[in-house]
């Protein structure tokens, strides 16, 4: 089976004539042994294989975490926002740098995104600073990402929920593995401060999307450590019934209440067992990104109009998410993308402005570093499998397309 997908893949690869892809899945025969226990077992939707994948992630985490796995992160950050009330009339602060499913699910449940700057063109995190200063009496919660992989000022942000009274949700897209580690002035983080993003919030909502560090294609994991949020969470994963199918296909009940309005948010079973083999390989996985990144180091500290964010970094363990790197103002983006394009390197951007879009064309931004960010970041491949001399052909057709285009 693999050589069919290894064709699949070189072909794909053939077509768009990429000579390094922004990222790759990171498989091997464990994942189509996964799948095919699945296949084999007759039973498609949320049983055995989910169950572990929670028990797994929950152990994971640790912090008395409960977890449910669910069809996206989306899913999980929409649910988040149900499960704490957050209704018409509210406001929620989101980060100005982030992706749109953070505004989208506020919208979606009739609350309004107030946009909070990051802190600097160092620290592309949410501006505990910000978050106060946009805090009206409409304000229940906050969202934040920790961008790339890179933890949020969690003291701090933590310190301002709890004064204000407000709910908070992690979004944790970019997080497996990621740790935070409080950054105390002339001291080194300690390994035994450290806790696991995810772990902070109300609730917090993990993305298995294609491109993330656990990758199944479509998948998600909403997180809380309180029981009665968990209960409404599981509750709104699948139609607010008592009885889950797998226990009707079992026999195990022949009929089922529904206790609250609920959604269909079940996670594949197929996904579940890729969750699980792919939660073994992440320590290894974010250990390979982290070799890399130290290589793009080496390669870009000393290009002018480049600049890398976290460089410094000292908040804990980051995952090395993605590759981001700020060009400067006399660099035409668009010209290097399509340079670099030509030269067979994918790029991408993480994140276009908000209200760039048509649907948010109309919000109120006054965040002027994020969006700073938003018309110069340029985000470059990064994925376990890369070697080094791919990361050489990227800075090279970087520097190149930056020659061409200032
Ligand atoms: C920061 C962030 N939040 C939320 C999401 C949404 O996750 P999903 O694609 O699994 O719905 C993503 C996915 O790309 C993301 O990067």
């Amino acid at each position: 089976m693999v050589w069919f997908f290894n064709a699949l893949s070189v072909q794909a690869v053939t077509r768009f004539m990429w000579r390094v892809q922004l990222h790759k899945i990171n498989y091997d025969e464990r994942e189509y042994q996964a799948v095919k226990e699945v296949l084999d077992s007759g039973w498609l939707t949320i049983s055995q294989k989910t169950h572990d994948f929670e028990a797994a992630f929950a152990d994971f985490l640790g912090c008395d975490t409960k977890c449910l796995a669910v069809s996206s992160g989306t899913a999980a950050l929409h649910m988040a926002l149900l499960a704490l009330g957050i209704k018409a009339g509210d406001e929620v602060i989101t980060p100005a740098l982030t992706f749109i499913a953070d505004q989208n699910v506020t919208q979606m449940v009739g609350a309004e995104n107030v946009l909070a700057d990051i802190t600097s063109m160092e620290d592309w995190s949410i501006d505990p600073d910000d978050i106060e200063v946009r805090i009206t009496v409409k304000t229940k919660a906050v969202m934040i990402v920790h961008y790339a992989g890179y933890a949020c000022d969690m003291e701090r942000i933590a310190a301002v929920c709890k004064r204000r009274s407000l709910l908070l949700v992690e979004d944790c897209a970019h997080t497996p593995g990621a740790d935070y580690s409080p950054c105390k002035e002339g001291a080194s983080s300690k390994e035994n401060d450290r806790q696991p993003l995810g772990t902070f919030g109300d609730v917090a909502a993990f993305s298995f999307f294609c491109n993330k560090n656990i990758a199944v294609g479509e998948g998600g994991m909403v997180v809380t450590r309180n029981n009665e949020l968990f209960a409404k969470l599981k509750g709104l994963r699948s139609h607010g019934m008592s009885v889950p199918s797998f226990d009707r296909y079992k026999g195990r009940a022949a009929s089922y209440d529904v206790e609250l309005p609920g959604l269909n948010y079940r996670i594949h079973e197929i996904s579940s067992a890729l969750g699980l083999v792919q939660l073994q390989k992440l320590e290894d996985a974010n250990n390979k990104r982290k070799k890399l990144v130290e290589h793009y180091y080496r390669r870009l500290d000393d290009v002018p109009s480049v600049s890398i964010p976290y460089r410094n970094f000292s908040r804990g363990k980051p995952n090395y998410h993605i590759m981001p790197v700020l060009l400067s103002d006399s660099v035409d983006r668009a010209a290097v993308i399509e340079s670099m394009k030509q030269d067979g390197v994918q790029t991408s951007i993480h994140y276009p402005a908000i209200q760039g879009f048509s649907a948010y064309k109309n919000k109120v931004n006054g965040t002027p570093k994020a969006e700073h960010v938003c018309a110069h970041e340029l985000t470059l491949p990064l994925y376990p499998g890369m070697t080094d001399e791919e990361v050489d052909i990227v800075c090279d057709a970087l520097v190149k397309g930056i020659e061409k285009c200032e």
